[in-house]
């Protein structure tokens, strides 16, 4: 099933508000609605956002035709309905391009967005794979953190994707999904996938991950990014620095896997990112909070790097 796709001339995406409880498709045909799914996480993960932004071009090209102004306004909403990942405004730009064309033109530009992500998962799937069993032997033990799989990507999924193949090969010895906090994706929707794929898994709550990994729990730290910047620097949801760090005190790999259209040059390094809050209420209706969607994990920090073209080894100085 793809989580997110055009379909008879709307957009079809998984609510994933509503999972783990319930499957609940929403199909989507104004702009608004789908910089208010974007927002609210009802889409999310940089490749799915990615889809999503190019897609709301298309339907901005065709709510908008005759009215400049308003499709302008509506174009640059979707490029700015979230901030970190980079994927999204990427999307957007990319389907942009072709406003000049008409909406048909727009449309296959968004959908060659979305088949280029489906081939990119395949592709790290196995370079992932093959890394992993480099790194940690033929039957890694895995934490993941966050939610990578087919919900955060059309289908498959980034790390996510990577652990797939491992089961696939019979090769796959363990799974530790963080529950991260404070929207548990990890809880809520990577755990449903797993259990969707029929692979046995343990949830740990975050503050567990890196003890975990002192105990020996896990052969390598695997997940993915929202940003990667020039200098190797990694921008995923908060949370995944402590498992940086915990991994490099374990002395496990730590691999981020990302698709080529996260890995962003024009950003120098993670203090020029955007870094999401998303505000109080969704930590504590009872006092003030600080809310930070994403972090960023220092480039000495990352064993390597797989794309859907490249394993960059940054543990060996190689660069992107
Ligand atoms: O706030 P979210 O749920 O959109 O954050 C998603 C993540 O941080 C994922 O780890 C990242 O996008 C990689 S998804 C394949």
């Amino acid at each position: 099933m793809r989580t997110i796709d055009w379909v008879d001339g709307a957009v079809e995406l998984v609510d994933q508000t509503a999972l783990p409880g319930e499957l609940i498709m929403q199909r989507i045909t104004a702009v608004a609605d789908l910089v208010a799914a974007i927002q609210s996480l009802a889409v999310r993960g940089a490749p799915a956002l990615g889809v999503a932004g190019a897609f709301g071009v298309a339907l901005a090209a065709r709510e908008f035709a005759g009215d400049p102004e308003g499709l302008a306004r509506a174009v640059r909403a979707v490029e700015v309905a979230r901030p970190t990942a980079v994927n999204l405004a990427r999307g957007a730009r990319r389907a942009a391009a072709r406003l000049g064309y008409g909406v048909e033109a727009v449309l296959a530009e968004a959908c060659a967005v979305r088949d280029e992500e489906i081939a990119a998962s395949a592709a790290m799937a196995v370079l992932g794979a093959d890394l992993l069993q480099e790194l940690c032997g033929e039957r890694p033990r895995v934490l993941t953190h966050c939610n990578t799989g087919a919900l955060a990507a059309v289908v498959g999924g980034t790390a996510l994707a990577v652990v797939y193949e491992l089961q696939r090969r019979g090769a796959l010895a363990g799974v530790i999904a963080s529950e991260t906090r404070p929207l548990l994706q990890g809880a809520r929707l990577t755990a449903w996938e797993l259990a969707q794929a029929g692979i046995e898994f343990r949830v740990a709550v975050d503050s567990a991950g890196p003890f975990l990994l002192s105990r020996g729990e896990a052969d390598a730290v695997i997940l993915g990014a929202d940003r990667i910047c020039a200098n190797g620097d990694v921008v995923n949801k908060v949370g995944t620095y402590a498992h940086a760090l915990g991994a490099r005190r374990a002395g496990v790999p730590f691999v981020v896997v990302a698709p080529e259209s996260t890995v962003d040059m024009d950003t120098p390094d993670g203090a020029a990112v955007e870094i999401e809050d998303r505000g109080a209420a969704e930590v504590t209706p009872f006092s003030a909070a600080v809310n930070p969607a994403f972090d960023i994990t220092p480039n000495d920090l990352v064993t390597a790097v797989v794309t859907d073209r490249r394993v960059v080894r940054l543990d060996r100085g190689e660069k992107l």
